[in-house]
This record gives C-alpha cells, structure tokens and sequence, in this order.
C-alpha cells in the first residue's frame, strides 16, 4: 500500500515536473538606436529562465551570442526578402545555407533553431497586398531548402500572420461564427495546407490592447485576465477575457477548413507602457502577468481545454526606433526598458505564491550623467516660433512620444517639452556638445530633469559593456593558462 503511494507520488512529482518546463517565449526586437550587448542580453534571459526566443532578423550577433544555450529559437526572414526568394529557390537556399545551417546543427556551438518564420504579418492591409502573392511560394522554397539541408524534420518554416486574417460576422460576433477574412480565404487556406501537411504551426499575432486602443466602447476588463461582467455567452461557453475569444475564433475557423487539431502558436502578444491612455505600467504588469499564469496553468480555451497555450510576449526591450504609424505606443512594448532595466515585477513561472522579480541586463554602460535642457537664461525673451522650429527638428530625428497625451511626460508645461526634446536629441546623438546647441536655446546640465513620472534619460553608451570585458579578460587567462599547461607538458 505505502509503496503505491509513493510510486503515486513520485508520478505527481514527474508530472509537475513536465508542466513546469513549459514556458513563454519573447520577441527579442532591435530598432533600437543604442543597442545593448548581445552576450548581456542572452546572459539576462538565462537569469529569467527566458528559454525561447522569436527574432525579426538573422542577426549575426545575436545568433553568435546565443551559441552554446539552450534557449530555443524562432528565426524570422524579413517582409522585404519575401518577393526574392518566392521567385528565386536558390536565394532560399542561400539563406537557409548563410543563416539556418551556419548556427542550427547539433553539439557544442550549435543553436537550437525550431522555426522559421517567413515574413512578419506579411497580410497586413497597411501593406496593400503587397505581399500577397509571394508570401505562400517563399514559405515552400525556404522549407524545400530546409529539407534539402536535411534539416526539415528539426526545423519547421511558417508564416506569423496577423490576428484580422480570421473574424466573426459584426451581425454575430461569437467565437464560434469565426471564419477567415473572405477576400483572402484561399489563399489562407492553401498555406494552412501546406503548413499542416509539414506539422508546422499556425502562428497568429493577438493583442488586446489593439482592441482597446481601436475601440472607445471596447470593455477595458474584457482585455485583461480578472473576469469580466457576465461574460460573452457562446453557446454553452462563457468568455471572460478577449484572448480566448479571438484564439478561439481561429480554433473554430480552423476546425471549419478540416483542420481541428492544428498546432497554433501566438507569436506576438503584450501590453505597452506609454504611449497612450491605456499604456502604463499598471496595465501592463497586470495583463502580462494575467497572461503568463494563464497560458502556463495548463487549463487552455474554452475551444481546446487542457492544453498549454504556447506565446511569445512582445517585447523583450523597448525600441526607440520603431515606426510610430501604428501609433505612439510602438516604442514601448518591452518588459525592459532600453538599457535593459525591468519596467516592473513579472514572474514568468505564472506562480504567484512564489513572485520572483526580473533580473536586469548586467554590466551596462551608460554616458555621462548630464542632460540638454532648454536654457532658463534665454527663455524670457525667445522668439517662440524658433522654438518650436527646434522642438520639431528634435523631435522628427529622436523618440518624444512620451510627450503625447496620455504619456508619461504629458503633463510637462512649453519649456519642459523644449527640454524633453533637446535631451532625447542630445542623447541620441551621443551627448555631442554641438547637438545642444538648438539655436542658442540649449544648455547642458548635471542636474537631472526627471520628476516622478517623466524620466530623462541618459543614453547607454554603444558597444562593449563591463561583462563582455570580463568575459574577454578571462578567456585570455584561460588561454594563458592552457599554453602555459601545454609549454610544461612539452618540456617536460
Ligand atoms: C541572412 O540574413 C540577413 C539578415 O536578415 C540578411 O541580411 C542576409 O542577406 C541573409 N543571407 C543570405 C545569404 O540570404
Ligand atoms: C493600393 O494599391 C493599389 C494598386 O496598386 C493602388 O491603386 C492604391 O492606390 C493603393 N492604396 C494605397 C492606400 O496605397
Ligand atoms: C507638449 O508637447 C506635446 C506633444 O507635442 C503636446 O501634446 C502638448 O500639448 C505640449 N504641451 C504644452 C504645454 O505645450
């Protein structure tokens, strides 16, 4: 009897030990004008048990970075590339060849790449169809490619589409009437073929907060995870959050084209902090947190109960660089600010009892603590339209959407928009003394201009952070050591 127990137990433990090694995955993301040190970042999510990651780019420093780790990754071939390699397999091929087999082999120094995403969002309506006819013959050469590498059972190529390639009927807005846009069904369903005939996923992107932003009458607690009123009925099914709804209309959409059980993975999801009225750190923490305790709880959607939802938060790190079409919120997606710094408490085991916060990037450089602020000497008697020429000029070349309403830096009066400007000019621009100049309206000061809710920043300084010389000084040591071992071997 005592045994069984035990051998019951001991299942338990196994079984909790499978759940927890699900996990989420990020977007790791680099329109960034100052960029942190890869090896720093891969070393940050190692400490935060980050262990997948999706990239836009192959980008040789980060794949060389991530060498060696097992964090499994997502590798995506820019929208631009797509037209080439659907005409040309042979530009597929090189590619797959310069990009894929250099880094996903097994053994030491080999990466663990499981997909490839071919395009990002590429039916986006803001793109005009653009992409429409290469996105599904560069999907087959990059995955023929693949096979031919003798890679194809490893490594599974797929199209992260955006969430509005599948809706409900405005006249029946349930999960269940869910159906693919009709203007581009067929050709939906012909990749979902190709997809599901090579068990690759469908990759979906999801954001609630879009529907929030679009929609003045959207139900703010419908977004989040923590109920909401009485729900949207669905048959027997009762919705109480936006994301199982709209997963679950892909789920049914799916199941109406003959493909029940397809593999679906969310690749982009998330909650940004400034930019908007909705965009804050409160509402972030709080839907990515709701999130994390949701998808890994193991309970599923209401349309496929009992499964691990697998997601890619978006972002890894805030990108000041990012096109502000969208709105200008777009540069403030990460969980960590630009120098790598967490924005908030997050624990991404979705264990509440248990919160553990997020550890920063190490060993960050920054420049100067100085800043360039609109000079108080002048200010009395300064022609206002030269100052507002210049808040323009640094504001069309610098990130100053936290200006904006419903930004952190909103409630600044004139001069303390002049001044937030002239710094985030100043600071991306190096801190060079000339780039404060701004018509003799600038001055650089030490005395930092942040109040508690408008930060001022100062920029990191680009390249080498502390632990990459560390790193570098000890692998000289190790190196100096191990000749010194083989000098003594031989003469010995
Ligand atoms: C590898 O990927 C990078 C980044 O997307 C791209 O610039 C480069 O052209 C690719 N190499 C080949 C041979 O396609
Ligand atoms: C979209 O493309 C069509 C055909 O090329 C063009 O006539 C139309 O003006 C474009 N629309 C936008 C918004 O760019
Ligand atoms: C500061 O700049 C922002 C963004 O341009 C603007 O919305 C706001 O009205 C400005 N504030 C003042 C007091 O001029």
């Amino acid at each position: 009897m005592e045994k069984r127990v035990e051998s019951l137990l001991l299942l338990l433990l196994l079984f909790a030990a499978m759940n927890s090694s699900s996990s989420v995955g990020v977007n790791w993301g680099t329109m960034a004008t100052h960029q942190l040190a890869a090896e720093s970042v891969v070393e940050m999510l190692k400490d935060n048990g980050f262990d997948k990651v999706k990239l836009f780019e192959a980008d040789e420093r980060i794949l060389e970075a991530l060498r060696g780790t097992h964090i499994q990754v997502m590798l995506a071939i820019p929208n631009y590339m797509l037209e080439q390699m659907s005409l040309d397999s042979d530009a597929a091929a090189s590619w797959v060849e310069a990009n894929l087999t250099a880094y996903a082999y097994p053994g030491p120094g080999g990466l663990n790449i499981r997909y490839v995403a071919v395009g990002n969002e590429p039916f986006l309506t803001t793109y005009n169809g653009t992409y429409l006819q290469h996105t599904l013959p560069a999907l087959k050469n990059v995955q023929e490619a693949i096979n031919r590498f003798g890679l194809g059972s490893q490594v599974k190529a797929t199209v992260p589409l955006n969430a509005d390639v599948y809706n409900s009927p405005l006249s029946n807005p349930l999960p269940s009437a869910g159906d693919f846009r009709p203007e581009i069904k067929d050709l939906t369903l012909q990749i979902i073929e190709y997809l599901y005939s090579n068990d690759a996923p469908f990759v979906v992107n999801i954001y609630p907060f879009l529907s929030l932003y679009a929609n003045t009458y959207f139900p703010i607690d419908y977004a989040f995870f923590d109920g909401y009123g009485k729900g949207l009925r669905d048959g027997n099914v009762i919705y109480t959050n936006v994301f199982d709804a709209n997963y679950d209309t892909l789920v049914w959409s799916l199941t109406k084209a003959g493909y029940p059980d397809m593999k679906i993975i969310i690749g982009e999801v998330g909650w940004p902090t400034d930019g908007d009225k909705h965009a804050n750190i409160q509402n972030a923490k709080k839907f990515n947190q709701g999130l994390i305790q949701h998808v890994l709880s193991g309970e599923g959607t209401p349309a496929r109960k009992g499964t691990n939802i697998d997601v890619y938060l978006f972002s890894l790190i805030d990108e000041d660089a990012k096109s502000i079409d969208p709105g200008s919120f777009e540069r403030h997606w990460g969980i960590f600010e630009f120098d790598g710094k967490p924005k908030y408490e997050l624990d991404m085991s979705g264990n509440v009892d248990e919160t553990k916060g997020l550890v920063a990037v190490q060993g960050v450089r920054y420049m100067v603590r100085r800043w360039c602020v609109l000079n108080p000497r002048v200010e009395k008697d300064m022609d206002k339209q030269e100052l507002a020429r210049n808040i323009d000029y640094a504001c069309s070349l610098s990130d100053c959407t936290a200006l904006g309403y419903g930004s952190s830096c909103n409630h600044l009066n004139v001069k303390g928009n002049a001044s937030y400007a002239f710094n985030m000019y100043y600071q991306l621009k190096n801190q060079n003394e000339w780039d404060c100049d701004f018509s003799g309206l600038g001055m650089v000061t030490d005395n930092d201009p942040s109040d508690d809710k408008c930060r001022f920043p100062v920029m990191i300084a680009d390249g080498n952070s502390l632990l990459l010389l560390h790193k570098k000084l000890v692998s000289i040591l190790l190196a100096v050591v191990e000749g010194c071992i083989v000098f003594l071997l031989l003469v010995c």
